[in-house]
């Protein structure tokens, strides 16, 4: 007696097709699953058996083996449950066959037989719409995502129970309306909440137009993490097919709930004490997205910067480098897609008021120097644009203005965007920050005054190659915003003065 169904692995966040085949022969009562289940498919041994029994079906007391084929894929995931409960159902002749075949399942069973929220749905639903199946059926609670993808007939099921009414044609889905799929964003944030910091506002708004991480360092108080929140107001909105990966990561970290498309650009701000798991994916049981990822295409906000741990810093690297992450592990290693604009954020020395103009610093001479060697570590030469925040006084912060709303700033900053994707069409460099040295030197063409100043700041700053490099790609946005091909002195100018005093080029030289 026979059976197959085909189900869905999530691998990171792609989705691969696994044929789910039961067999039920002569031997003592027993489930056996074959074909490289990972530790949470095993676990659905103890699972199914019950929620087949609860639904009021039988239970098959016989020797029960299931594969999961293809052999050569490590295969794990809450979500092969429902696949193994219905080949089962298959072989056992309780369910007719005819459905089976056309639909992938997908989903995580209760000892009651009721289909839970299950992570990575919408990486199955893509799968199976890239498989030519008809549908998915999938957890009542995962219908919204699933539902992302056109032309899939989405059946989201509340239990086991409407799963075999289903098959049996006894049982329909209720009609749902399709919403609107990413409708407009609505912030609850703006950049006309912050008064003054005209520097800060500006350094954020070159940041913005050319993807370029930033550090900012102030005193407590001064308005860092405000400012750095309402980033993604003034990025370029989702296209469609970048929420979708948002949508895909967060299903998979199980974070998605039951809403579908994520439209906004991610803000993640963890702790410093966050494990390395945490930070750049991993954890037991299956592979889950780090912040890293959760922040993709969006930002990512690591507040107090100098407390983080040294191999969490290290760890930075590899996905400010390539726009994505590597978790390795015994079973094999598992990429997730870190495309994200980094915010730090750092006190100028250990008590904070270094160079305020109101408090007084206590720090010991030697410790503020330890301090900043900390803040000129292994990070800096990644991050294009640092800048002073100062605090300002009462007096000042209710005599200003309320600034220019982040609607007119994101104007500007997609009018700039779109010059670079022009500029960089065909080459897949999405914005000046992710240009290679030896590229922003040609595309950053300079007048022959910006020639001049940059060979006095080589001279005067001692600027590194990357520093060089770094001023280049910041220069060549600035002229975007300022809608020039040729980068003026002006240009450079400002991009030479987002730079911190640390000591850091001298240190990323030694290094
Ligand atoms: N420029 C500003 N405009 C309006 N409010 C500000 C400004 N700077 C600071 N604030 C107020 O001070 C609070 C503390 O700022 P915060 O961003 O937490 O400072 P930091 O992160 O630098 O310690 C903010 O929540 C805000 O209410
Ligand atoms: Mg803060
Ligand atoms: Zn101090």
């Amino acid at each position: 007696m026979y059976g197959r169904v085909v189900g869905v692995a999530v691998v990171g966040i792609r989705g691969h097709i696994v044929t789910v085949e039961a067999h039920i022969g002569r031997g003592l009562p027993s489930l056996t699953l074959t074909g490289q289940p990972g530790a949470q498919a095993l676990d659905a041994r103890d699972r199914i058996r019950p929620a087949v029994e609860s639904a009021g079906l039988e239970w098959p007391l016989r020797r029960v083996v299931v594969n999961l084929s293809p052999g050569n894929l490590r295969k794990d995931g809450p979500g092969l449950d429902l696949p193994i409960a219905m080949a089962v159902m298959a072989a056992s002749a309780q369910v007719p066959k005819a459905r089976l075949e056309r639909h992938a399942f997908s989903g995580e069973l209760s000892l009651k037989g009721s289909l839970v929220a299950t992570p990575g749905v919408l990486s199955v639903a893509m799968a199976a719409a890239a498989r030519g199946l008809a549908g998915v059926v999938v957890p009542e609670a995962n219908a919204a995502e699933a539902r992302l993808v056109n032309g899939l007939e989405v059946v989201a099921a509340p239990s086991l129970t409407e799963v075999v009414g289903f098959l049996r044609g006894a049982w329909k889905p209720p009609d749902v309306r399709s919403d609107p799929q990413g409708g407009a964003t609505s912030h609850s944030m703006d950049f006309n909440e912050v008064r003054g910091q005209a520097q800060a506002r500006r350094a954020l708004e070159v940041a913005a137009a050319g993807g370029h991480n930033v550090l900012m360092v102030g005193s407590p108080g001064a308005g860092k993490t405000m400012l750095a929140k309402r980033l993604p107001t003034i990025l370029p909105a989702l296209s469609r097919d970048e929420a979708l990966e948002v949508t895909q990561l967060h299903s998979v970290a199980g974070l998605l709930g039951s809403s579908g498309l994520v439209a906004e650009r991610p803000f993640r701000t963890p702790h410093h004490s966050i494990s390395l798991a945490g930070l750049l994916g991993g954890g037991s049981g299956y592979l889950r997205p780090g912040e890293v990822s959760l922040a993709h295409h969006g930002v990512l906000f690591l507040d107090e910067l100098t407390e983080f741990r040294r191999d969490a810093i290290q760890g930075l690297r590899q996905p400010l480098e390539d726009g994505r992450v590597v978790v390795t592990r015994v079973s094999g290693a598992v990429e997730f897609p870190a495309r994200f604009t980094l915010v730090a954020a750092a006190n100028p020395c250990p008590c904070g008021f270094q160079g305020d103009p109101k408090r007084i610093c206590r720090c010991e001479p030697h410790r503020a120097e330890v301090y900043r060697q900390k803040l000129s570590g292994p990070l800096l030469d990644r991050i294009d644009i640092q800048l002073s925040v100062p605090r300002l006084s009462k007096a000042e912060l209710l005599g200003q203005e309320p600034g220019e709303p982040s609607a007119s700033i994101r104007e500007r900053v997609e009018v700039a965007r779109d010059r670079q994707r022009h500029r960089y069409r065909g080459l897949r460099i999405p914005c000046n920050a992710q240009l290679p040295g030896p590229m922003a030197r040609r595309e950053a063409r300079l007048s022959r005054t910006a020639e001049g100043l940059l060979a006095r700041a080589v001279e005067s700053l001692a600027l590194t190659g990357r520093g060089f490099d770094r001023a280049l790609k910041v220069a060549r946005t600035i002229a975007d915003l300022a809608g020039f091909e040729v980068v003026e002195e002006t240009h450079l100018g400002e991009a030479l003065s987002y730079r911190m005093n640390l000591g850091g080029e001298e240190l990323a030289r030694a290094g």
